[in-house]
This record gives C-alpha cells, sequence and structure tokens, in this order.
C-alpha cells in the first residue's frame, strides 16, 4: 500500500476535488505531514503519546468462546481498548501534533457515531487547541452521550440540519466552514477520505494497528499470518490502517460494510468530499442516503483506497444487515464479555454468517479489527429492546 504521489492517486480513485480557495490549505498540510513523517523527533513525540498517553499497544484477545463454536481460530484487535474508547484516537493524535506543528490554534472535525468527535476534543484539550465539531442532527440524538463528552472536554459541537443530518452533511459543513477560517484552523478529518493527502494521511496515522496486529499474530499463530483479516468500512480507516499492516502476505482482506450505505457493493464512481471513489447515487447521480443502525457506517461514501483494493482485487467488500449486526453483538457479549460498537459488530457479523454457513474453512485463522466499544450505543440498543 503505496505513498499515492503528489497527486494523490489510489489508481484511477483519490485527488484533491475542493474549491480553489482550499488547494494551498490542502498542499500545505501535504507538505508539512511529508516532512513531519520523515522526521524522527515527530514519530517519537506521536509514539509516546500512543503509548503513554492512548493505552498502546492494544490486546490481540482470542476469542476463545466463540472460536470453539464457529470452529474457527478467531483473534481480536482491541481498538475498544484505546483511550476514547476507539482507533480514531490514533489519527487525531497524529493530526492534532500535526497542527501544532503547523502553527495551528484550532481543529475542525466532522463525526458521525461521535467517536471522532471525542477523539479530536480530546486531542484538544491535550494539546491546548481548541476544536470546533460539526454533527448531523440524527447523529446528535442517537448519540448524546458522545455528544455531551465533547462538550465536556471544551470543544464546540454544532448541529448539521441539513440533508439526511448525518455523516455525509456533517462533513459537507465541516468543509464549508473550513473555508472561512483555513488560516488558523485545521482539519481534523476522521477518516480515509477527503481531499489528498488526507486518504493517505489517514492510513499511516492508523497502519499502526495492523503493524501491531501483524507482530501480535505472528506470536500467537503458527503460521505467523492468519487466513483472513476482516474489519467494518465506513469511510474505511479502521480497515485501511488493518489492511496496511498485511498488504505484503497471502492473507484475504474483507472489508464488511452496511447493506443501507454499501458504497463499494452498490454504488457508482463520484466525485465527492473532495476525492473520486465509489458512492451509492440514484441513477441521475444524485448521493442517495445511507441507513445504517451504526452511525460511523451510515454514510454513502468510502475512501479511494479500498476503491483501487477493491478494483485491483486484492481485498473483498460485503455487506451485512442490521438485524445480523444486532444478533452478533449479543453474541459476541455473551461469548467473551466484550461488548462491540455497532460498527464493529459489522465485522463479527460477516465472520459468523462465513464460517456457519461454510464460506469460511474449518480451522481457518481470522484476525478482526474490533474497532470501538459498544457502550456510546447503549441508547439503542435499550430502543431495539423495547
Ligand atoms: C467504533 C467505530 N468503528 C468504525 C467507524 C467507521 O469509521 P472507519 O471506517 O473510518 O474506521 C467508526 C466511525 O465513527 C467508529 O466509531
Amino acid at each position: 500500500m503505496p505513498d499515492p504521489g503528489s497527486a494523490g492517486r489510489f489508481g484511477e480513485y483519490g485527488g484533491r476535488f475542493v474549491p480553489e480557495s482550499l488547494i494551498p490549505a490542502c498542499a500545505e498540510v501535504e507538505e508539512a505531514f511529508r516532512q513531519a513523517w520523515a522526521d524522527a523527533g515527530f514519530r517519537r513525540d506521536l509514539n509516546r503519546l500512543l503509548s503513554v498517553y492512548a493505552g498502546r499497544p492494544t490486546a490481540l484477545t482470542p476469542a476463545w468462546r466463540l472460536s470453539a463454536e464457529l470452529g474457527v481460530t478467531l483473534l481480536l484487535k482491541r481498538e475498544d481498548l484505546a483511550h476514547t474508547g476507539s482507533h480514531k484516537i490514533n489519527n487525531v493524535l497524529g493530526q492534532a501534533l500535526l497542527a501544532k506543528r503547523m502553527g495551528r490554534t484550532r481543529l475542525i472535525a466532522e463525526t458521525g457515531a461521535g467517536q471522532h468527535g471525542v477523539a479530536t476534543a480530546t486531542a484538544a484539550a491535550l494539546l491546548g487547541l481548541s476544536a470546533t465539531v460539526f454533527m448531523g442532527e440524527k447523529d446528535m440524538a442517537r448519540q448524546e452521550l458522545n455528544v455531551h463528552r465533547m462538550r465536556v472536554l471544551g470543544a464546540e459541537a454544532v448541529p448539521v440540519t441539513s440533508g439526511s443530518r448525518t455523516l455525509k452533511d456533517a462533513t459537507s459543513e465541516a468543509m464549508r466552514y473550513w473555508v472561512t477560517c483555513v488560516d488558523e484552523a485545521y482539519y481534523c478529518l476522521g477518516s480515509v477520505m477527503g481531499p489528498h493527502p488526507y486518504p493517505w494521511m489517514v492510513r499511516e496515522f492508523q497502519r499502526v494497528i495492523g503493524d501491531e496486529a501483524r507482530a501480535q499474530c505472528a506470536a500467537e499463530l503458527p503460521a505467523a499470518i492468519p487466513d483472513y483479516v476482516v474489519a467494518c468500512v465506513g469511510g474505511g480507516s479502521n480497515a485501511a490502517g488493518t489492511f496496511a499492516g498485511f498488504a505484503d502476505t497471502k492473507a484475504q482482506l474483507v472489508g464488511v460494510e452496511a447493506a443501507g450505505g454499501a458504497a463499494i457493493a452498490d454504488g457508482r464512481v463520484a466525485v465527492m468530499h473532495g476525492h473520486r471513489s465509489y458512492a451509492v447515487q440514484d441513477e441521475h447521480g444524485q448521493i442517495l442516503e445511507a441507513e445504517s443502525i451504526a452511525a460511523g457506517l451510515d454514510y454513502p461514501g468510502v475512501g479511494p483506497e479500498h476503491a483501487h483494493l477493491h478494483d485491483i482485487g486484492r481485498a473483498r467488500y460485503v455487506t451485512v444487515t442490521d438485524d445480523e449486526v444486532l444478533a452478533a453483538v449479543r453474541r459476541l457479549a455473551r461469548s467473551e464479555g466484550i461488548l462491540p460498537a455497532l460498527e464493529s459488530a459489522h465485522a463479527v457479523a460477516w465472520v459468523i454468517r462465513a464460517a456457519e454457513g461454510g464460506e469460511l474453512p474449518q480451522h481457518a485463522t481470522v484476525l478482526l479489527t474490533l474497532s470501538g466499544r459498544g457502550d456510546k450505543d447503549t441508547a439503542t440498543l435499550l430502543e431495539v429492546a423495547r
């Protein structure tokens, strides 16, 4: 999974499709990131924060009972154990350090499930920056706990009332707002999407998941490399970071999308939110609204690198339904004592279906990135139980 070059291309995807006023800002972020990433001092500072603040390396936990039930060896990469409860903190600590290095005083972000917003508010507090987080009104209602967490941490949470009032509209609003304050604010994007260099930069900040998991699998598995590497895909950052650690192996890479927002399974090529990739559209090319029980996967597009990995056949993308996801939450909670985020449960749901349906061979070894913990979803689970 290479550097996409100065044009930021992954095959025919990616690029930098933004208003002219944002081109210099994106170029400045790219230049700053290239320099920082080549600077041992920056890497040292980031690695130190990842270990003493975010709690890395996260554990690799065998799902003992579920593995026995399914006839496979299932290993869980526990991003739910990272500070703030999801993988989002890895990327945000990297970008917040970069913003500081660029002399910026404010972070702007968009959020769906609220985990990226909470991570941004957290990093801003840690580094003495201010934070403005855009969030769709619908997501604010179903992720109320995370809205409150952001505000307690000192961030401004701005409701977005346009369109479907979810992540797509929050992203559009955050980008519009960035145009008005590019000189003092840094746009801290939450996934492997947006204009170049974000898809590449976010993947590099998230590859810590895959690199750690690779070393942990080598210690845990006789064959060192798992047969399958599975992760859920919204924009695709936890999957891209995980896949990066196994790109040069024979492991089969599987990305799991929500059936109601499956950009790769159901989408066509579009330009949206600054990049070219797949998105779900109607016959006139209008972007459709996604519909998923998981706010973090309720997004009609996907990051450009995933579109490319799909086209070249290096990764496979599958979908699961909300019902399968809810069943997977209960199954993992009751067999392992781990309550996964609804987003992460998409990956669990596919492994269950594939193992029980015979698609996964008996004794297959599976690495699954559990991108976050389910505490934030308690209100949704309560509503479903009523
Ligand atoms: C726990 C969790 N997992 C996954 C995602 C989806 O994002 P990505 O596909 O970028 O990993 C989110 C987004 O909010 C999330 O909160």
